[in-house]
């Protein structure tokens, strides 16, 4: 199996983080795979917002478990399930902006875009955890006001949430769905 094939069949979901920071030039990497992505037309509607800050990453943690505890029982039952944090103590964070214009799907790109992000990561043996959940922090007033924080362009909405750091969780890929392919 070549390198490529090897990141992408070992590539898990890390759902626990030491907390140190990911190395600047671990983060360029992966950003710079991220813009490396194709999109439609080569549209590029999308911006990678990096958070490198750990101490802004546990209160967006905190303001997330305060959100889930008030409106979402099942939610914060996963939380804890899964050790009690939101963020799974990462100490990186990117949110991912597309600009929903034109024919094709900005959250496809946005997909890929992620993939490659994610991927960059397992190579250079940084966890990662897409991660959607985040999305309650753009619901609501507070929402708009955390999006102009974040400096989203106009026009730009929050497609996914990605959680990078150091793994203390080493877990294992999933067991491909080789039943999803049909020959003809
Ligand atoms: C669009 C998307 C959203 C996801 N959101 C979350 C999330 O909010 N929290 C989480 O812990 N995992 C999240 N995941 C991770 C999936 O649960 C995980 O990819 C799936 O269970 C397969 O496991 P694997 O990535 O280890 O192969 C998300 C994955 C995708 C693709």
């Amino acid at each position: 199996m070549n390198e490529t094939l090897k990141t992408i069949a070992e590539r898990y979901t890390c759902r626990s983080f030491t907390g140190t920071p990911v190395k600047r030039e671990e983060l360029e990497a992966i950003t710079l795979a991220g813009a490396q992505a194709p999109t439609a037309a080569n549209s590029q509607r999308f911006r990678i917002i990096v958070i490198d800050n750990k101490d802004y990453i546990d209160e967006l943690d905190a303001r997330m478990i305060a959100i889930f505890e008030s409106q979402n029982p099942g939610a914060m039952d996963r939380i804890r399930d899964r050790g009690g944090k939101a963020l799974y103590n990462a100490s990186a964070m990117i949110f991912l902006a597309v600009e929903h214009s034109g024919p094709w799907s900005a959250d496809l790109d946005g997909g890929i875009v992620i993939q490659n992000m994610v991927l960059a990561a397992h190579s250079l043996e940084v966890g990662s955890c897409i991660n959607a959940m985040c999305r309650v922090l753009f619901e609501g007033e507070a929402g708009a006001e955390f999006k102009k924080q974040l400096q989203f362009p106009d026009g730009f909405d929050f497609c996914c949430g990605i959680l990078f750091g150091y793994p203390t969780d080493f877990g294992r890929p999933h067991a491909p769905a080789t039943d999803k392919i049909i020959w003809l």
